[in-house]
Protein backbone atom coordinates (compact mmCIF):
# COMPACT_ATOMS: atom_id res chain seq x y z
CA UNK A 1 0.00 0.00 0.00
CA UNK A 2 2.71 2.65 1.34
CA UNK A 3 4.82 1.45 -2.27
CA UNK A 4 1.74 2.39 -4.17
CA UNK A 5 1.64 5.87 -2.09
CA UNK A 6 4.53 6.87 -2.94
CA UNK A 7 5.19 5.50 -6.88
CA UNK A 8 2.25 8.05 -7.50
CA UNK A 9 3.69 10.89 -5.64
CA UNK A 10 7.11 10.33 -7.64
CA UNK A 11 4.72 10.38 -11.11
CA UNK A 12 3.19 13.63 -10.01
CA UNK A 13 6.02 15.61 -8.65
CA UNK A 14 7.86 16.70 -11.88
CA UNK A 15 4.11 17.53 -13.24
CA UNK A 16 3.50 19.83 -10.12
CA UNK A 17 6.45 21.52 -10.30
CA UNK A 18 6.55 22.35 -13.94
CA UNK A 19 3.21 23.84 -13.16
CA UNK A 20 4.68 25.84 -10.51
CA UNK A 21 7.19 27.00 -13.18
CA UNK A 22 4.91 28.17 -15.73
CA UNK A 23 2.52 29.91 -13.26
CA UNK A 24 5.83 32.00 -12.54
CA UNK A 25 7.13 33.14 -15.45
CA UNK A 26 3.70 34.00 -16.43
CA UNK A 27 2.87 36.20 -13.51
CA UNK A 28 6.41 37.75 -13.77
CA UNK A 29 5.51 38.35 -17.47
CA UNK A 30 2.51 40.55 -16.97
CA UNK A 31 4.83 42.97 -14.42
CA UNK A 32 6.85 44.04 -17.47
CA UNK A 33 3.89 43.85 -20.18
CA UNK A 34 3.07 47.06 -21.97
CA UNK A 35 -0.43 47.36 -20.21
CA UNK A 36 1.55 47.48 -17.03
CA UNK A 37 3.91 50.16 -18.21
CA UNK A 38 0.52 52.36 -18.98
CA UNK A 39 -0.97 51.95 -15.30
CA UNK A 40 2.81 53.35 -13.92
CA UNK A 41 2.64 56.22 -16.26
CA UNK A 42 -1.18 56.87 -15.08
CA UNK A 43 0.27 56.63 -11.75
CA UNK A 44 2.90 59.14 -12.39
CA UNK A 45 0.53 61.51 -14.44
CA UNK A 46 -2.00 61.19 -10.98
CA UNK A 47 0.46 62.77 -8.68
CA UNK A 48 1.82 65.36 -10.58
CA UNK A 49 -2.11 67.02 -11.46
CA UNK A 50 -3.16 68.90 -8.93
CA UNK A 51 -5.20 67.29 -6.18
CA UNK A 52 -9.00 67.07 -6.21
CA UNK A 53 -9.22 68.31 -10.06
CA UNK A 54 -10.63 65.09 -10.64
CA UNK A 55 -8.59 64.46 -13.86
CA UNK A 56 -5.75 65.26 -16.10
CA UNK A 57 -5.35 68.77 -17.40
CA UNK A 58 -3.96 71.31 -18.91
CA UNK A 59 -2.60 73.34 -15.52
CA UNK A 60 -1.28 76.82 -17.37
CA UNK A 61 -5.05 77.10 -17.97
CA UNK A 62 -5.56 77.15 -13.92
CA UNK A 63 -6.32 80.19 -12.30
CA UNK A 64 -2.94 81.26 -10.30
CA UNK A 65 -4.26 81.22 -6.49
CA UNK A 66 -2.51 84.66 -5.05
CA UNK A 67 -1.88 83.97 -1.01
CA UNK A 68 -2.03 87.15 0.65
CA UNK A 69 0.55 86.19 4.28
CA UNK A 70 1.41 89.62 6.50
CA UNK A 71 4.27 87.95 8.93
CA UNK A 72 6.47 89.59 11.64
CA UNK A 73 9.76 89.00 13.48
CA UNK A 74 9.26 86.94 15.98
CA UNK A 75 11.36 83.24 17.38
CA UNK A 76 8.41 81.21 15.91
CA UNK A 77 8.39 83.25 12.55
CA UNK A 78 10.49 80.51 10.50
CA UNK A 79 8.94 77.97 11.72
CA UNK A 80 5.54 79.16 10.76
CA UNK A 81 6.44 80.33 7.32
CA UNK A 82 8.12 76.52 6.76
CA UNK A 83 4.46 75.46 7.65
CA UNK A 84 2.71 77.53 5.48
CA UNK A 85 5.35 76.75 2.75
CA UNK A 86 5.33 72.72 2.75
CA UNK A 87 1.60 73.10 2.30
CA UNK A 88 1.67 76.17 -0.21
CA UNK A 89 5.01 73.97 -2.62
CA UNK A 90 2.64 71.40 -3.52
CA UNK A 91 -0.39 73.82 -4.70
CA UNK A 92 -0.21 74.03 -8.67
CA UNK A 93 -0.21 77.72 -10.09
CA UNK A 94 0.65 79.39 -6.69
CA UNK A 95 1.82 82.76 -5.85
CA UNK A 96 2.61 83.97 -2.25
CA UNK A 97 2.54 87.12 -1.34
CA UNK A 98 4.54 87.91 1.41
CA UNK A 99 4.27 91.20 3.56
CA UNK A 100 7.11 91.63 6.51
CA UNK A 101 6.01 94.26 8.89
CA UNK A 102 9.08 96.00 9.24
CA UNK A 103 11.39 98.79 7.95
CA UNK A 104 13.10 96.87 5.58
CA UNK A 105 12.86 93.33 3.81
CA UNK A 106 14.62 91.11 6.38
CA UNK A 107 17.07 88.99 5.07
CA UNK A 108 15.28 85.85 7.51
CA UNK A 109 12.65 86.43 5.42
CA UNK A 110 14.57 87.35 2.04
CA UNK A 111 16.73 84.60 2.01
CA UNK A 112 13.74 81.56 2.94
CA UNK A 113 11.86 82.60 0.44
CA UNK A 114 14.32 82.09 -2.24
CA UNK A 115 14.82 78.56 -0.81
CA UNK A 116 10.94 77.94 -0.15
CA UNK A 117 10.02 76.13 -3.27
CA UNK A 118 7.19 78.22 -3.91
CA UNK A 119 6.68 81.49 -6.40
CA UNK A 120 6.45 84.71 -4.17
CA UNK A 121 6.56 88.31 -4.09
CA UNK A 122 8.45 89.91 -1.05
CA UNK A 123 7.16 93.09 0.04
CA UNK A 124 7.01 95.07 3.27
CA UNK A 125 5.54 98.04 5.36
CA UNK A 126 6.00 99.28 9.17
CA UNK A 127 3.24 99.34 10.82
CA UNK A 128 2.88 102.75 12.62
CA UNK A 129 3.73 102.43 16.15
CA UNK A 130 0.18 104.10 16.98
CA UNK A 131 -1.90 101.10 15.64
CA UNK A 132 0.20 98.80 17.56
CA UNK A 133 -1.90 98.73 20.79
CA UNK A 134 -4.33 95.69 21.38
CA UNK A 135 -7.26 96.10 20.72
CA UNK A 136 -6.56 97.15 17.40
CA UNK A 137 -6.77 95.78 13.96
CA UNK A 138 -3.58 93.61 12.89
CA UNK A 139 -1.78 93.35 9.14
CA UNK A 140 -4.36 96.10 7.79
CA UNK A 141 -1.68 97.52 6.09
CA UNK A 142 0.39 94.77 4.99
CA UNK A 143 -2.59 93.48 3.70
CA UNK A 144 -3.34 96.59 1.53
CA UNK A 145 0.20 96.93 0.46
CA UNK A 146 -0.65 93.26 -0.89
CA UNK A 147 -3.76 94.81 -2.68
CA UNK A 148 -1.92 97.65 -4.32
CA UNK A 149 0.58 95.39 -5.50
CA UNK A 150 -2.23 93.01 -7.21
CA UNK A 151 -3.60 96.05 -8.70
CA UNK A 152 -0.34 97.10 -10.24
CA UNK A 153 1.39 93.80 -11.35
CA UNK A 154 -2.46 91.70 -12.88
CA UNK A 155 -4.62 92.88 -15.23
CA UNK A 156 -8.12 91.92 -16.96
CA UNK A 157 -6.43 88.75 -18.93
CA UNK A 158 -4.70 87.34 -15.26
CA UNK A 159 -7.45 84.43 -14.19
CA UNK A 160 -6.95 84.20 -10.64
CA UNK A 161 -8.03 83.96 -6.63
CA UNK A 162 -6.67 86.23 -4.15
CA UNK A 163 -6.99 84.67 -1.03
CA UNK A 164 -5.53 85.80 2.84
CA UNK A 165 -3.15 83.45 4.19
CA UNK A 166 -2.28 84.28 7.75
CA UNK A 167 1.06 82.15 9.24
CA UNK A 168 -0.43 81.32 12.22
CA UNK A 169 -2.70 79.15 10.26
CA UNK A 170 -2.97 75.39 9.31
CA UNK A 171 -4.23 75.14 5.29
CA UNK A 172 -5.35 71.60 4.18
CA UNK A 173 -4.26 71.40 0.01
CA UNK A 174 -8.28 70.73 -1.08
CA UNK A 175 -8.86 74.29 0.30
CA UNK A 176 -6.87 74.99 -2.68
CA UNK A 177 -8.58 73.15 -4.96
CA UNK A 178 -12.50 75.05 -3.64
CA UNK A 179 -10.90 78.70 -3.88
CA UNK A 180 -9.82 77.93 -7.55
CA UNK A 181 -13.72 78.10 -9.03
CA UNK A 182 -14.17 81.43 -7.15
CA UNK A 183 -15.98 83.58 -9.35
CA UNK A 184 -17.25 86.45 -7.16
CA UNK A 185 -16.15 86.23 -4.30
CA UNK A 186 -16.68 82.58 -1.54
CA UNK A 187 -16.63 81.38 1.68
CA UNK A 188 -16.03 77.75 4.14
CA UNK A 189 -15.87 76.81 7.56
CA UNK A 190 -12.91 77.48 9.38
CA UNK A 191 -11.83 74.99 12.21
CA UNK A 192 -10.84 76.56 15.68
CA UNK A 193 -11.88 80.02 15.22
CA UNK A 194 -13.94 82.52 17.63
CA UNK A 195 -13.80 80.51 21.19
CA UNK A 196 -15.78 77.21 18.91
CA UNK A 197 -14.49 74.36 17.19
CA UNK A 198 -15.23 75.67 14.37
CA UNK A 199 -17.56 78.56 12.45
CA UNK A 200 -19.39 77.78 9.49
CA UNK A 201 -21.51 80.18 6.88
CA UNK A 202 -25.23 78.50 7.40
CA UNK A 203 -26.30 77.55 3.83
CA UNK A 204 -29.74 77.25 2.63
CA UNK A 205 -30.35 75.93 -1.49
CA UNK A 206 -27.33 76.66 -2.19
CA UNK A 207 -27.01 80.18 -0.88
CA UNK A 208 -25.54 81.81 1.93
CA UNK A 209 -28.24 82.36 4.71
CA UNK A 210 -26.26 83.35 7.81
CA UNK A 211 -23.22 82.85 10.01
CA UNK A 212 -22.84 79.93 13.13
CA UNK A 213 -20.07 81.89 14.81
CA UNK A 214 -19.29 82.52 18.47
CA UNK A 215 -18.42 86.52 18.28
CA UNK A 216 -20.88 88.82 17.30
CA UNK A 217 -22.68 86.78 14.38
CA UNK A 218 -24.83 90.10 13.70
CA UNK A 219 -21.38 90.97 11.84
CA UNK A 220 -22.59 91.28 7.99
CA UNK A 221 -19.71 89.03 7.08
CA UNK A 222 -19.40 86.84 10.50
CA UNK A 223 -16.19 84.77 8.56
CA UNK A 224 -12.55 84.69 9.73
CA UNK A 225 -9.83 86.55 7.25
CA UNK A 226 -9.00 83.47 6.25
CA UNK A 227 -12.66 81.96 5.37
CA UNK A 228 -13.04 83.20 2.09
CA UNK A 229 -11.52 84.10 -1.65
CA UNK A 230 -11.55 86.77 -3.58
CA UNK A 231 -11.79 86.76 -7.59
CA UNK A 232 -8.67 88.32 -8.62
CA UNK A 233 -10.70 90.60 -11.28
CA UNK A 234 -13.07 92.06 -8.36
CA UNK A 235 -10.38 92.66 -6.64
CA UNK A 236 -9.24 94.93 -9.93
CA UNK A 237 -12.51 96.05 -10.57
CA UNK A 238 -12.92 97.49 -7.28
CA UNK A 239 -9.78 99.40 -6.97
CA UNK A 240 -10.69 101.28 -3.72
CA UNK A 241 -11.34 98.62 -1.84
CA UNK A 242 -9.26 97.70 0.96
CA UNK A 243 -8.59 96.90 4.60
CA UNK A 244 -9.69 99.66 6.71
CA UNK A 245 -8.25 101.53 9.88
CA UNK A 246 -10.54 104.56 10.62
CA UNK A 247 -13.57 103.33 11.96
CA UNK A 248 -13.23 99.77 11.87
CA UNK A 249 -13.54 97.96 15.10
CA UNK A 250 -11.20 95.04 15.79
CA UNK A 251 -12.40 91.85 14.19
CA UNK A 252 -14.74 94.05 11.75
CA UNK A 253 -12.18 93.86 9.26
CA UNK A 254 -13.01 91.12 7.44
CA UNK A 255 -16.86 91.93 7.06
CA UNK A 256 -15.72 95.95 6.39
CA UNK A 257 -13.46 94.86 3.35
CA UNK A 258 -16.11 92.11 2.13
CA UNK A 259 -19.19 94.80 2.38
CA UNK A 260 -17.04 96.76 -0.08
CA UNK A 261 -17.02 94.36 -2.58
CA UNK A 262 -19.99 92.11 -2.66
CA UNK A 263 -23.13 90.94 -1.14
CA UNK A 264 -23.91 88.15 1.56
CA UNK A 265 -26.56 86.85 -1.03
CA UNK A 266 -23.89 86.46 -3.47
CA UNK A 267 -21.62 84.50 -1.57
CA UNK A 268 -20.46 81.21 -3.32
CA UNK A 269 -20.24 78.47 -0.50
CA UNK A 270 -17.99 75.79 -1.11
CA UNK A 271 -16.53 72.93 1.02
CA UNK A 272 -19.78 71.03 0.27
CA UNK A 273 -22.45 74.07 0.85
CA UNK A 274 -20.04 74.56 3.81
CA UNK A 275 -20.10 71.28 5.70
CA UNK A 276 -16.14 70.41 6.06
CA UNK A 277 -13.60 72.13 7.47
CA UNK A 278 -9.88 72.08 5.31
CA UNK A 279 -8.82 75.18 6.94
CA UNK A 280 -7.82 75.82 10.71
CA UNK A 281 -6.78 78.69 12.72
CA UNK A 282 -4.72 78.01 15.75
CA UNK A 283 -5.32 81.82 17.22
CA UNK A 284 -8.66 82.38 18.69
CA UNK A 285 -9.84 86.40 18.65
C1 LIG B 1 -2.39 75.18 -22.15
O1 LIG B 1 -3.23 76.31 -22.13
C2 LIG B 1 -2.56 77.53 -22.49
C3 LIG B 1 -3.54 78.68 -22.28
O2 LIG B 1 -4.86 78.31 -22.45
C4 LIG B 1 -2.06 77.41 -23.92
O3 LIG B 1 -1.38 78.60 -24.29
C5 LIG B 1 -1.09 76.23 -24.02
O4 LIG B 1 -0.68 76.05 -25.34
C6 LIG B 1 -1.78 74.95 -23.51
N1 LIG B 1 -0.79 73.88 -23.46
C7 LIG B 1 -1.08 72.61 -23.82
C8 LIG B 1 0.02 71.64 -23.69
O5 LIG B 1 -2.19 72.27 -24.22
C1 LIG C 1 -25.48 72.67 -2.39
O1 LIG C 1 -26.87 72.80 -2.19
C2 LIG C 1 -27.61 73.02 -3.39
C3 LIG C 1 -29.04 73.28 -3.02
O2 LIG C 1 -29.49 72.38 -2.04
C4 LIG C 1 -27.45 71.84 -4.33
O3 LIG C 1 -28.14 72.07 -5.53
C5 LIG C 1 -25.96 71.65 -4.62
O4 LIG C 1 -25.78 70.50 -5.43
C6 LIG C 1 -25.18 71.50 -3.33
N1 LIG C 1 -23.77 71.49 -3.66
C7 LIG C 1 -22.93 70.54 -3.21
C8 LIG C 1 -21.53 70.64 -3.64
O5 LIG C 1 -23.31 69.62 -2.48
Amino acid sequence: MKSVFFSRFFILLPWALIVIIMIDIDSKKAIRAPGAGRTGKAQRAARTRAPGTGGPQNQTALPVIHAVTPTYTRPVQKAELTRLAQAFRQVPRFHWIVVEDSATRTELVARFLARCGVPYTHLNIFTPRRFKRTGMPRATEQRNVALTWLRQHRDKRDAGVVFFADDDNTYSLELFEEMRSTRGVSVWPVGFVGGRAYERPLVSGGKVVGWYTGWRPDRPFATDMAGFAVNLQVILANPRAQFKRRGSQPGMQESDFLKQITKVTELEPKANNCTQIFHQSIINK
